[in-house]
C-alpha cells in the first residue's frame, strides 16, 4: 500500500508547507471558522466576499453575455479583440498611459495574471521581493513557479514601502519586485515620491547587475480609491513594469473570474513579452477567462461597486475604533482596516472570535501586533460589532487579575 505522502508530488508539499498557507490554515481551524462563520449572530469581517445580492446592471451583463450571437460565441477563446480594446481604453484613462489593446492579455482574474507575470520573465532559482504584510497567495505562488520569495517589512509606523529596506534586499537574483497599491491589508495608496524612489533603486541594480529588474503591480484595487487620494500605477515611474489586474474587486464578484496582465506601452521590448504570452497561458493551464466573461467584459467595465458608501464605512469603523482607543490609520483605498492590536501575538483576535466577531490576525499576514478587519460586510454588521470591539480592547487594556 502506498502510503499518502509518496502520493502527493514534492512541488505540493512545498506549496502547502509556505508560511502565509499555513498560519492561514493553523489560524483558521483553530478558531472553526469553518462552522463559526455560519452562527447566527456571529459576525464575519475574514475575507471580500460580497454580503449582499449582487446588483441588477452586473446580473444583466452576465445574462446578455451568455446569449448567444453566432455559432463561435462559446468556442475556445483567448484575447476578444471588444474585451481588450475596452480594458486597454480604461486603463488608459485611469493612468494617463496609452495602453494598447494587443498588450491587454486577459487571464481568468488577478492570480492568472500574477503567476502568468512571474513564469513569463522569472526563471527556477530568481528570486522575487515583496513587502510585508502581504497578500497570502504570492508565497506559494512564487514557490510554485520555482522562485524564491524574499521579505521586507513596510514601515510599520506609515505603512509605506521601505524603498531603503527593499534595496538593501536586491541580489543578482533579484528579477521581481511585487508591489501592491491600493495594498491589501493595509490599504495603503504608494505616493508618486515613493515609486519614483523605488523606481530610481530598481534602475540602478538592473544596470549593476546586467538584467531588468521588473516590477510586477499588483492592482486589483486600483480604481477602489477615496476621496482626495489618486492612485498611480508604478508603470508611470519605472519602464520594466507589468500591471496585474482582477475585476473581482471593483465588481465585488471574485468567484466570476477575469482580470488580465498588461504590458505598459513604455516597456522596452513588450513585443517578444506579448507574443511568449500566449503559449505561457496554454501551458500553465489555459490561463484565459471563459467566453462569456470575455464577451461582458465591455459591459463590466462600465460597472463599479459603490466606493462612496464604502468609504463612508471606512469612515464610520475608523472613527468609531480610534474613539474606543484603538490605533488605525485611514486606509486609503481597498476593502481592509489594519487596525494595531492590543497584542502581539493573535490572542486578540481570538478574543474577538470568542465574542462572535471574525477578523484576521496580523500574525497570519507575518505582520503580529495587527489584525485585519474587512469591509466587504455591511453598515450594519459593522454597527453591531462595534461594541464587540469596544469590550475587546476594554478587556485586553484591563490589567489582569492576580492571585
Ligand atoms: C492583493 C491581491 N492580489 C490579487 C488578488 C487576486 O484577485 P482575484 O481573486 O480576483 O484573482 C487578491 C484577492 O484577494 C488580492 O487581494
Amino acid at each position: 500500500m502506498t502510503s499518502p505522502d509518496r502520493l502527493v508530488s514534492r512541488r505540493f508539499a512545498n506549496i502547502a508547507s509556505t508560511t502565509p498557507f499555513q498560519l492561514t490554515w493553523d489560524y483558521l481551524r483553530d478558531i472553526d471558522y469553518e462552522n463559526r462563520r455560519l452562527e447566527p449572530g456571529v459576525l464575519d469581517f475574514s475575507f471580500g466576499d460580497p454580503r449582499t445580492m449582487p446588483p441588477e446592471t452586473y446580473v444583466g451583463a452576465l445574462h446578455d453575455a451568455v446569449t448567444p450571437r453566432n455559432a463561435s460565441w462559446f468556442a475556445y477563446t483567448w484575447y476578444e479583440p471588444a474585451a481588450q480594446e475596452a480594458a486597454a481604453a480604461s486603463l488608459a484613462r485611469l493612468t494617463g498611459l496609452p495602453f494598447e489593446p494587443a498588450d491587454m492579455l486577459l487571464t481568468n482574474g488577478g492570480f492568472a495574471a500574477l503567476t502568468v507575470g512571474m513564469k513569463l520573465v522569472a526563471d527556477p532559482g530568481d528570486e522575487v521581493v515583496y513587502s510585508l504584510p502581504p497578500w497570502f497567495c504570492y508565497e506559494p505562488m512564487a514557490v510554485e513557479a520555482g522562485l524564491t520569495p524574499v521579505k521586507v517589512s513596510v514601515d510599520r509606523d506609515t505603512l509605506d514601502l521601505d524603498v531603503a529596506a527593499i534595496a538593501a534586499s536586491i541580489t543578482p537574483r533579484t528579477r521581481i519586485v511585487i508591489v501592491n497599491s491600493p495594498n491589501n491589508p493595509t490599504g495603503r495608496v504608494y505616493s508618486p515620491e515613493i515609486l519614483t524612489r523605488l523606481g530610481g533603486v530598481l534602475a540602478d541594480a538592473s544596470a549593476r547587475h546586467g538584467r531588468p529588474i521588473f516590477i510586477l503591480s499588483d492592482e486589483p484595487y486600483n480604481r477602489i480609491v477615496f476621496s482626495g487620494e489618486r492612485f498611480r500605477t508604478p508603470a508611470e515611474f519605472y519602464p520594466y513594469t507589468l500591471i496585474a489586474y482582477s475585476y473581482g474587486k471593483t465588481l465585488l464578484a471574485p468567484g466570476q473570474r477575469i482580470g488580465y496582465l498588461a504590458l505598459p506601452p513604455t516597456l522596452p521590448g513588450r513585443e517578444a513579452l506579448r507574443e511568449a504570452a500566449l503559449p505561457l497561458q496554454i501551458a500553465v493551464g489555459y490561463a484565459f477567462p471563459n467566453a462569456a466573461m470575455l464577451h461582458a467584459l465591455p459591459e463590466l467595465e462600465k460597472q463599479s461597486i459603490d466606493v462612496a458608501a464604502l468609504e463612508r464605512r471606512r469612515d464610520m469603523m475608523v472613527d468609531g475604533l480610534t474613539e474606543m482607543g484603538y490605533e488605525v490609520h485611514r486606509p486609503q483605498g481597498t476593502f481592509y482596516l489594519f487596525p494595531r492590536s492590543p497584542m502581539e501575538d493573535d490572542a486578540f483576535a481570538r478574543s474577538l472570535a470568542d465574542r462572535g466577531v471574525l477578523v484576521l490576525p496580523g500574525t497570519v499576514f507575518e505582520t503580529p501586533g495587527f489584525f485585519r478587519i474587512c469591509l466587504t460586510a455591511t453598515d450594519e454588521m459593522c454597527e453591531r460589532a462595534l461594541p464587540t470591539f469596544a469590550a475587546a480592547i476594554e478587556n485586553a487594556k484591563a490589567p489582569a487579575i492576580s492571585g
